[in-house]
């Protein structure tokens, strides 16, 4: 049976993590995020050139009266790629239809799915990078010709249909468009990187979450929010209600510069926006690799975390904020990194 497109959340996001602030999304995450995220561009805050880009494609594909070209985002975690879907979609006043990567294992699996899109509908596919082989070779002739040759039946029996679909919009999101195959990359005609937010930018993005979701927010507990959020919108959200319970318990429900700082010290964040994970990946690369190089797999091994972890949600912000650097003969820390870790490497082991 071919899966239902849906328009709800991820479902087939991974498990919360243990570490407090990677970006990853737990089921609360989830029923937030559609509270709070940007129904247009007008809010959409930050991300400029791909806003102004995208503006002007969507224009155009408008007066032409045609749907728009298929397009992909990447970039880490929390970045607001699934928001700009949905506001693709809204902007083209389109149908959103969501599935992700990982849960079209056969080419079965998205033929009533592509069957059911009506002209200028949007398809999103999440973690498209995840498409097993099979069903991103499937997918290369609906996105270029919108028709598709699906076999039906087995055997001696076994014959070839093409079936034409409606013109549609893919709109493809990813962390790793390195791992992306050119024939697939080269389909899509519009592809946008979603850079770090400016703490400025998260201050807007947490301020104006705060009044959605009725939080006392002071000026001085919104900025250390921001520089503490790891360029992310998804954490800055995150710490917003870990420091609402805090403020709820501890002080008069009010979260201003000094309750913002005692919570996030409880939280084990740094003055950095660094996590328990970030501190436990550098002080594994410096404390047991004396800085690199490293291979990825052995710091995984050394830390019990997946790579994929590492690789999408650890590693782009340390290199973001200069304390890593991947070369051909593995990581390597900087000397930012290790006059930032210095005399924390005594921290405590993390539970594994
Ligand atoms: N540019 C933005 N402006 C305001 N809020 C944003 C923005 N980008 C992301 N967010 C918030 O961060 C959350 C995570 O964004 P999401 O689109 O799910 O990220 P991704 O799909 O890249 O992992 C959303 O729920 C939304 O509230
Ligand atoms: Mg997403």
């Amino acid at each position: 049976m071919p899966r239902k497109p849906t328009m709800r959340g991820d479902e087939s996001a991974p498990p919360a993590k243990r570490c407090v602030a990677a970006p990853e999304e737990t089921v609360e995450e989830q029923i937030i995020a559609v509270t709070l995220r940007p129904a247009g561009f007008d809010r959409y805050v930050g991300q400029k050139p791909v806003v102004e880009n995208l503006k002007i494609s969507i224009e155009a594909a408008k007066r032409r009266n045609e749907p728009l070209e298929h397009v992909l985002v990447h970039g880490p975690p929390g970045l607001g790629k699934t928001t700009l879907a949905n506001i693709i979609a809204r902007d083209m006043g389109a149908t959103f239809h969501q599935v992700s990567g990982p849960t079209l294992e056969r080419p079965g699996d998205l033929v009533g799915i592509l069957t059911n899109l009506q002209t200028g509908d949007v398809l999103f596919i999440d973690e498209i990078h995840r498409l097993p082989r099979v069903v991103e070779e499937f997918l290369y002739p609906a996105m270029e010709d919108f028709a598709i040759d699906f076999m039906v039946d087995k055997g001696a029996y076994a014959k070839t249909i093409k079936i034409s679909l409606k013109r549609f919009t893919l709109v493809g999101a990813t962390t790793r468009a390195g791992m992306l195959s050119a024939p697939l990359r080269d389909r899509f005609g519009i592809v946008h990187h979603l850079e770090y937010y400016t703490p400025d930018e998260l201050c807007e993005i947490v301020t104006h979450s705060a009044s959605v979701l009725g939080v006392a927010l002071e000026p001085g507990g919104a900025r250390e929010i921001a520089a503490r959020a790891r360029g992310t919108p998804r954490v800055a959200n995150r710490l917003l209600r870990r420091l609402r319970d805090y403020a709820e318990v501890r002080a008069n429900g009010v979260i201003d510069l000094s309750v913002a700082r005692a919570a996030l010290e409880l939280e084990r964040i740094d003055l950095l926006g660094l996590d328990s994970l970030d501190r436990a990946f550098l002080n594994a690369l410096i404390g047991q690799y004396n800085g690199g190089p490293v291979g990825i797999g052995a710091l995984a091994a050394s830390l019990n975390e997946e790579e994929a972890t590492l690789v999408d949600v650890v590693e782009p912000y340390l290199m973001q904020i200069g304390f890593l650097q991947r070369t051909a003969a593995g990581r390597r820390a900087t000397p930012a990194a290790r006059a930032h870790t210095g005399d924390r490497l005594a921290d405590p082991p993390r539970l594994l």
